[in-house]
């Protein structure tokens, strides 16, 4: 468990360096990533290079006895670059070109951009690859970020037509799987395809959902070219990519899979400000940070990274970017590092080392303040960095008891056809996750065609896709199961099934979904369970089944039914149903269940067990009696931790 700092030596007198180097190995910093917005200094002019600079600074950290997480500069091609190759610019889904002057202003599928690419990671994986003290990799920055993910240009819909002839192999099965029939769409010709942008209403699903597909792959088809010339040129190092919080519009276990490890930039307080949450939890957990929020993301990049993973990037303090930027509470910087660790990081590491007084980003905290003096997320840092000492090295996350499935296609399916505003399979998928956590529970977020072996309850929030090899998978493990609605939705193509939802299902849920509705905010439905009435949001369905209901819709039909070890939901269960329901199946799974207080959550790593209070009032630490405190004690303040020692899991 070690600490890192983004650190960009271009933004900053060379009389500095030396400083800087000094004062981050005394904070207690042991990994520092740069260069990855750096091209216009290492490449300034089209092929003149000036490494001398870039040498000097790897010298001064290496000296200072830090090791390097260097970059690969490419999301920020230089205006020569861009000038050379206009192709290059992405088109937004309005046709608009996206231009120079930020950052991401690239297509993935540019094949002019993808050669720039190899070339300038040949130039820097070549000069520090075998430098003892760069010791890991980052590709890129963020793909995705900004709304980079989907281009429309010419170069991607040219990447596409060979995608759908790859796919298809005869536009007549094109044609079938699209449905393209409805409403005249069908083509004589691959070439004849475009993106689906600019139509009149909206573009066909079908379409859609493969053009999410195609994009998807594009991102790791652009990971994997850097990835193998690092690997080449740098051997035995770590090779990763900087993934973000809530963002799916490519598939991070498919990038993950040519990784190393994956890591993520974790922003609480900004996260929980842009997203969908309620204006009472922006305000409860204005400074601490959602309770679920890093830890949801934490557990997922434990899956994309194969059981490794960091935190590249930590708010450190307020951020710039999000509507409102509150400045953390006292102590949640320290608490979010313990928290990343609880969950297994391997490293934390700030963003960024000073706060920049130009530009973009000069609102945005860094450990240090402009003028260079220690802020409170430096302190907070160095806290941290004295507190690892005392606790010495901790065995790396065991397997947690329960999975929860984390679909990327669902969450593009039901953005292509949501029939409810605000149906959001992330969300959904958030609160599932979230109702396990109140439970006192560890949970793995993992892909749809996981080993689900060992796990005691497996969670798919709603899984419209399901391949026939996730179900036998899933009997195979003996796990409890519980599906959300719309489970088995949809076939590989995006057609409703031909024996209805939850199609591939049905061999284990003798279900039929004959009806859905969607309904609007206010409108239920209610829910009964043994004479007690639950709400439930936005989706109803109507299901034929044998199997006798375990809460039914006060409107009549079943709402939750199970068959043997399989649960179905055939709504989306407000706070009070989705906690009963999971706390059932955890029992009939036969997990131990511990409630926790509001704003209370609990971690266990080798043998140690962490709480983080998330409230803005004090709390009990949920920690037996007698527990010996690794950290903290038997209260715990708000961004508070505590930690004991437990029997090893
Ligand atoms: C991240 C990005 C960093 C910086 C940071 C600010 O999304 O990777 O370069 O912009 O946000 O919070």
């Amino acid at each position: 468990m070690k600490l890192g700092v983004c650190y960009y030596p271009e933004h900053w007198p060379e009389e500095l360096w030396p400083d800087d180097a000094r004062r981050m190995a005394e904070l207690g910093i042991h990994w520092v990533r740069i260069g990855e917005f750096a091209w216009s200094r290492i490449e300034p002019e089209p092929g003149r290079f000036d490494w001398a600079w870039l040498d000097r600074a790897v010298e001064t950290l290496a000296a200072a006895g830090l090791k390097i997480v260097m970059c690969t500069p490419t999301a920020t091609p230089p205006k020569w670059l861009v000038d050379a190759h206009p192709d290059m610019l992405a088109l937004d889904a309005n046709g608009r070109q996206r231009g120079f002057g930020s950052r991401r202003h690239y297509c993935f599928s540019s094949e002019s951009y993808r050669a720039e690419c190899a070339r300038i990671t040949e130039a820097v994986a070549g000069r520090y690859g075998r430098h003892p003290a760069v010791g890991a990799w980052q590709t890129d920055n963020e793909f995705g970020c900004h709304d980079t993910t989907i281009s429309y240009s010419p170069a991607a819909a040219h990447a596409f037509r060979g995608w759908l002839a790859q796919r298809y192999q005869s536009v007549d099965a094109l044609n079938r799987a699209w449905g393209a029939v409805f409403w005249s769409q069908e083509y004589r010709d691959f070439g004849e395809v475009q993106p689906p942008n600019l139509t009149v209403t909206e573009a066909n699903p079908s379409h859609r959902l493969d053009y999410n597909r195609f994009a998807s792959d594009e991102v790791a088809l652009f990971n994997r070219l850097q990835v193998d010339i690092i690997r080449r040129l740098s051997p035995g190092r770590d090779v990763t990519h900087n993934f973000m919080g809530f963002y799916t519009e490519f598939d991070h276990f498919r990038v993950g899979a040519d990784l190393d490890m994956a890591t993520w930039d974790s922003y609480p307080l900004g996260f929980l400000e842009q997203f969908w949450f309620p204006e009472a939890e922006k305000l409860r957990y204005l400074r601490q940070g959602h309770p679920d929020i890093s830890a949801f993301h934490h557990d997922l990049y434990r899956g994309v990274g194969r059981g490794r993973w960091w935190v590249m990037e930590q708010q450190p303090g307020p951020v710039n970017w999000a509507r409102y930027n509150p400045a953390p509470l006292p102590g949640a910087v320290r608490a979010w590092t313990w928290e990343a660790f609880a969950h297994g990081a391997e490293v934390v590491s700030y963003f960024r080392w000073r706060q920049a007084p130009f530009a973009q980003e000069q609102m945005h905290a860094g450990l240090n303040r402009p003028d260079n003096v220690l802020d409170r997320g430096g302190e907070e840092a160095h806290a941290v960095a004295l507190e690892l000492g005392e606790m010495g090295a901790l065995a790396a996350c065991s397997r947690a008891p329960v999975a929860l499935v984390f679909s990327y296609e669902a969450d593009w399916q039901f953005g292509i056809q949501p029939h409810a505003q605000g149906f959001r399979w992330l969300q959904l998928a958030f609160e599932m996750y979230s109702a396990l956590r109140r439970l006192g529970l560890d949970v793995d977020i993992v892909s749809p065609d996981a080993d689900f072996t060992g796990y005691a309850l497996v969670v798919a929030p709603s899984l419209p896709i399901i391949e026939d090899e996730t179900v036998e998978a899933l009997a195979a493990s003996g796990a409890v199961v519980l599906f959300g609605p719309r489970s088995g939705s949809r076939t590989r193509e995006g057609h409703i099934p031909a024996a209805l939802p939850p199609g591939p299902l049905q061999a284990r849920l003798p279900v039929r979904v004959s009806r859905v509705e969607s309904l609007r905010p206010g409108a239920g439905p209610e829910v009964d369970i043994a004479g007690r009435t639950f709400g439930a949001r936005l989706w109803r369905e109507v299901i034929e089944t044998g199997l006798p209901a375990r809460a039914e819709f006060a409107e009549g039909g079943a709402a939750w039914v199970s068959s043997e070890l399989w649960h179905y939901l055939a709504t989306w269960p407000e706070t009070a149903l989705l906690d009963h329901v999971i706390a059932t199946v955890a029992l009939e799974a036969g997990l131990s269940v511990q409630p926790l207080e509001e704003g209370v959550r609990v971690r266990r790593r080798g043998d140690v067990c962490f709480a983080f209070n998330f409230a803005p009032e004090p709390r009990r630490t949920p920690a037996p009696a007698d527990a010996t405190f690794v950290l903290g004690g038997a209260s715990l303040p708000p961004a508070g931790v505590a930690a004991w020692r437990i029997s090893a899991s």
